[in-house]
């Protein structure tokens, strides 16, 4: 491959002393390792998101997110598991945008409290993603109990991560790539 494929990362939760920054900024630091890859960590607490508007007819207002995802290939998604379902910011944030994440690769990693590690979290997001026009992998990542996943310094404590993020990322990179070249080579009618 050339190019390296640009996959911005979306921390989905606002919340303060939220377990989630911890992962979404490994998650990040593991895919900086990689030759193939460049991302770039959005966070939803950097969004001034109005209260009397919505979607997009305000994206606009965040060059900086529109022009990521307007260049990615691919999306991954942080998200906590909030009463089994996305925190609303993240919604709001994915609901910025529509055609320009029509035919590219999105990855959920999911984090909880509990023993699920997000799975309830993820399946719940496919369905709305689909209708973005994005293109789920398989492979996620889970942080159940993620409150005894990282020291006080955020450092990871559970090397079985090291194994789970290269398998995460490998299916995510052949899925954007292959993305990548169906936009490049396969006319549609839905992507830009
Ligand atoms: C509004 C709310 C709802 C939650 N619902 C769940 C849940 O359904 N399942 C679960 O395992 N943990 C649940 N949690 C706990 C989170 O998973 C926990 O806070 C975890 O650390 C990830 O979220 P965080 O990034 O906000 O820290 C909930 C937390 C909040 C604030």
């Amino acid at each position: 491959m050339d190019k390296k494929l640009f996959i911005p990362v979306l921390l989905g939760t606002p919340r303060k002393n939220r377990e989630s920054g911890n992962v979404a900024h490994w998650v990040c630091s593991q895919m900086r390792e990689r030759a193939d890859i460049e991302t770039q960590l959005f966070d939803v607490c950097d969004f001034r998101l109005p209260h009397d508007h919505y979607g997009q007819e305000i994206k606009d207002q965040f060059p900086e997110w529109r022009d990521a995802i307007v260049r990615a290939d691919g999306l991954v998604i942080v998200t906590p598991e909030y009463n089994h379902g996305y925190p609303g910011s993240l919604k709001s944030v994915l609901d910025l945008l529509l055609r320009e994440y029509v035919h590219k690769a999105v990855a959920f990693v999911g984090v909880s409290a509990g023993p699920w590690g997000g799975t309830r979290v993820i399946e719940a997001s496919v369905p709305m993603v689909r209708e973005l026009g994005l293109a789920v992998t398989f492979s996620d990542l889970n942080f159940p109990k993620v409150g005894d996943k990282f020291d006080d310094e955020g450092n990871l404590l559970d090397e079985a991560y090291n194994k789970r993020i290269g398998d995460f990322l490998d299916e995510l990179v052949w899925m954007a790539t292959t993305l990548r070249w169906g936009r490049e080579n396969v006319p549609s009618k839905f992507h830009s």
